[in-house]
């Protein structure tokens, strides 16, 4: 079974984070970067894991065509089952300022990508802007982004300006959006039908939840 978790990152786990980022986005922070993030109480840095276990009886199978016909005697001991360790392979981040959320980062490792995870990570940053009672989401993303621009449209910001060649290397403009009412009843219950709708995409791609809440 291939799990998945959703937390907040922990000084161990930066040195995953600086090189998750740098197969993202070529390196925004280094691992001062992250630590100032972990120290700051208006910052919001979450993490996505996932990892693996093999539980005996899958084991059995795939060994498989060998099985005698008649089972004498139930092994009384199982192996330990396989693991495949957790692997960060999402982070987003948001910086609570007065009542906004400012979301920074938002990534998700090339071989997980449309699997319904940057979604997931998304909706788990929007809960936290709720929970801290933030009144609006706001962001800056490239123009040419369509992935990261249709998935914010999706989740409901909306383009309120650009920011003329705001991007250094490539000289591209920044388009800024907005999502209002997050400290909305209303909100709480959106991000509740959203995230029964992600949880049965997930599952029909074989992911699992390791903490349901
Ligand atoms: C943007 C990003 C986080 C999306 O993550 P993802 O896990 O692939 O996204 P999901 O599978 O959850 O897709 C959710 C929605 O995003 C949009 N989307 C994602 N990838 C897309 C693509 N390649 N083309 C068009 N739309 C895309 C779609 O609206 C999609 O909904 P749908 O599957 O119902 O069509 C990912 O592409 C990424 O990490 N990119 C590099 C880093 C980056 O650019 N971050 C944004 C900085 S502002």
């Amino acid at each position: 079974m291939r799990f998945l978790e959703i937390k907040h990152l922990a000084p161990e786990h930066l040195p995953s984070a600086v090189e998750l980022d740098q197969l993202c986005f070529g390196g925004i922070w280094a691992i001062e970067g992250y630590r100032r993030e972990l120290e700051s109480p208006n910052s919001d840095l979450l993490g996505l894991w996932t990892w693996e276990t093999e539980d005996y009886e899958s084991v059995q199978n795939s060994v498989g065509t060998g099985t005698p016909p008649l089972q004498v005697r139930a092994p009384t001991h199982h192996p330990p089952p396989l693991q495949i360790p957790p692997m960060l392979i999402g982070i987003g981040c948001l910086w609570a300022i007065l009542e906004e959320a400012h979301i920074i980062m938002l990534a998700i490792h090339p071989q997980f990508q449309r699997q319904g995870l940057g979604q997931a990570l998304l909706l788990a940053l929007l809960k936290s802007a709720h929970d801290r009672q933030l009144e609006r989401s706001t962001l800056e993303v490239r123009d040419s982004n369509l992935a990261a621009v249709s998935l914010y449209k999706k989740f409901g910001f909306k383009e309120a300006g650009r920011r003329k060649r705001y991007y250094e290397d490539t000289g591209e403009d920044a388009l800024v959006m907005w999502r209002s009412g997050l400290e909305k009843p209303e909100f709480q219950q959106y991000l509740t039908v959203e995230k029964v709708q992600m949880c049965d995409r997930l599952h029909q791609k074989k992911w699992h939840w390791a903490i349901d809440d």
